[in-house]
């Protein structure tokens, strides 16, 4: 039987490229435009730094990580999010001596064993933004504008940004009483994953997706409700610089996502078309914890991802154009006996050579056939020209150049060639 690929992971097949390469180029301006510079973590890191950042009584460590042991024994794990990586980088490279704030970002594949569904896989890309050593409102808003410009350059008639904050280490003991009051009155309705929530961290139960907790849950106390001065005058200047810079949202006080490093503010986009995914095409908020928790000195945080594929899934729901795939742009084609070494198919082979060595795209048969299957090949391939060498051409040292697009031959001197497909380019 042919082998398939894992559960929950997707081939990028060439043909499909050209959208993740336009996607990926649109945030790598926007992160341009915005001052943001790129970051690559390791694709695994320590068990321990998901425990202790992500949280050792969040769905994501309890049930959805990739969990191995090296050949010497160590614990490792494929990272399920990127922000735990950051921090950890952050610290160990002494990042906290470069002037604040660090503004970076990152583009890759994350791994979670979860329940495989439309918008839900085991590898998934994310592009995040994570901005350290900056306590404001400024740098919420900040990000937030950024995302909004990326779903706007995008074409994305709709997102629903919905915002929140789930208070600090200041005021959440005491909303923690209060909700464990709410949860003890309920515990024998709540499922085993709650019960042991509610010791060991009850606000995690307001992210149970069983659907009987949730009922019973409905009324429960909102962190929100409950946030001190400073985290209310956090909010404050969060929701004023959104609106200062027009940007529509929505206080949604049941978010509290589904990882403990968040403090103040949180924030969902959610897809403004695709009702049947019903989930986040982002998820961000505030980490002033996180640092510290890792090893390092006490210092701010805030960022954002966007799931990609869910990303697609939304441009696909509005039928946003895909780019389509095109091969190189002159395609050489050559006369000559199959495989065999023919003059025509050497001055081919090197006349692509010539042309690429001037940063022009150029593609010659690798697989000796016919001059017109050598044709219907380059069609397909999209090139834009395309150009016939035979004995003829050799002998006169000229050779006609198809132009694809309207048909129009043009003969050229074969040993002004380059040049003349230089002026070209420069004149398209
Ligand atoms: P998250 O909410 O776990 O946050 O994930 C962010 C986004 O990744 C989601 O909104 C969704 O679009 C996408 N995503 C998550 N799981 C899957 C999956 N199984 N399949 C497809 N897409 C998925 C984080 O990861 C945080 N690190 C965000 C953050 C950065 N907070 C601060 N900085």
């Amino acid at each position: 039987m042919p082998l398939k690929a894992p559960k929950g992971t997707r081939d990028i097949l060439p043909a499909d490229s050209a959208r993740w390469h336009s996607l990926e180029a649109e945030a790598r301006r926007l992160c341009r435009d915005f001052g943001y510079h790129e970051i690559r973590t390791p694709l695994f890191e320590h068990t321990d730094l998901f425990s202790r950042g992500v949280g050792e009584t969040t769905d994501i460590v309890q049930k959805e990580m990739y969990t191995f042991n090296d050949k010497a024994g160590r614990s490792l794990t494929p990272r399920p999010e990127g922000t735990a990586g950051v921090a950890r980088a952050y610290i160990e490279n002494g990042m906290a001596s470069l002037p604040a704030p660090l503004k970076m970002y990152y583009y890759g594949p994350m791994y979670r064993y979860e329940n495989v569904q439309h918008g839900r896989y085991r590898e998934f890309w994310q592009f995040g933004c994570e901005v350290v050593g900056s306590a404001g409102p400024g740098a919420d808003v900040e990000l937030i504008s950024l995302l909004n410009m990326f779903f706007t350059r995008l074409g994305l008639p709709k997102t629903d940004l919905r915002i929140n904050s789930i208070g600090c280490p200041s005021c959440r003991p005491r909303y923690h009483e209060l909700l464990k009051a709410y949860l003890s009155e309920r515990l024998d309705k709540l499922c085993g994953d709650c019960r042991e929530r509610f010791q060991r961290n009850p606000l995690r139960a307001l992210d149970c997706k069983n659907e009987k907790c949730r009922a019973e849950l409905s009324g429960a106390p909102l962190a929100l409700d409950h946030i001190c001065n400073d985290c209310a005058g956090h909010f404050e200047g969060v929701k004023s610089g959104l609106t200062d810079l027009g940007i529509p949202f929505d206080i949604d006080k049941t978010i509290v996502r589904g990882l403990d490093y968040y403090t103040r503010t949180v924030f969902e986009f959610i897809s403004g078309n695709l009702t049947s995914l019903g989930s986040t095409i982002c998820g961000g908020g505030r980490y002033d914890g996180l640092i510290g928790l890792c090893g390092g000195q006490q210092t701010p945080g805030v960022g954002f991802s966007v799931g990609i594929e869910r990303l697609f899934l939304e441009l696909d729901s509005y039928g946003k154009a895909v780019p389509e795939q095109a091969g190189a742009r002159y395609f050489i084609a050559a006369a000559g006996d199959g495989v065999k070494a023919s003059a025509a198919r050497a001055y081919a082979a090197k006349l692509a050579h010539n042309l690429r060595s001037v940063g022009l795209s150029a593609e010659t048969d690798l697989n000796g056939r016919s001059v017109r299957a050598q044709m219907k090949y380059a069609d397909k391939r999209r090139a834009a020209y395309v150009v016939v060498i035979g004995d003829d051409e050799l002998n006169s040292g000229t050779a006609a150049v198809r132009s694809m697009a309207d048909g129009a031959v043009t003969n050229v001197l074969l040993d002004g060639f380059v040049e003349y497909a230089m002026k070209l380019e420069t004149e398209n």
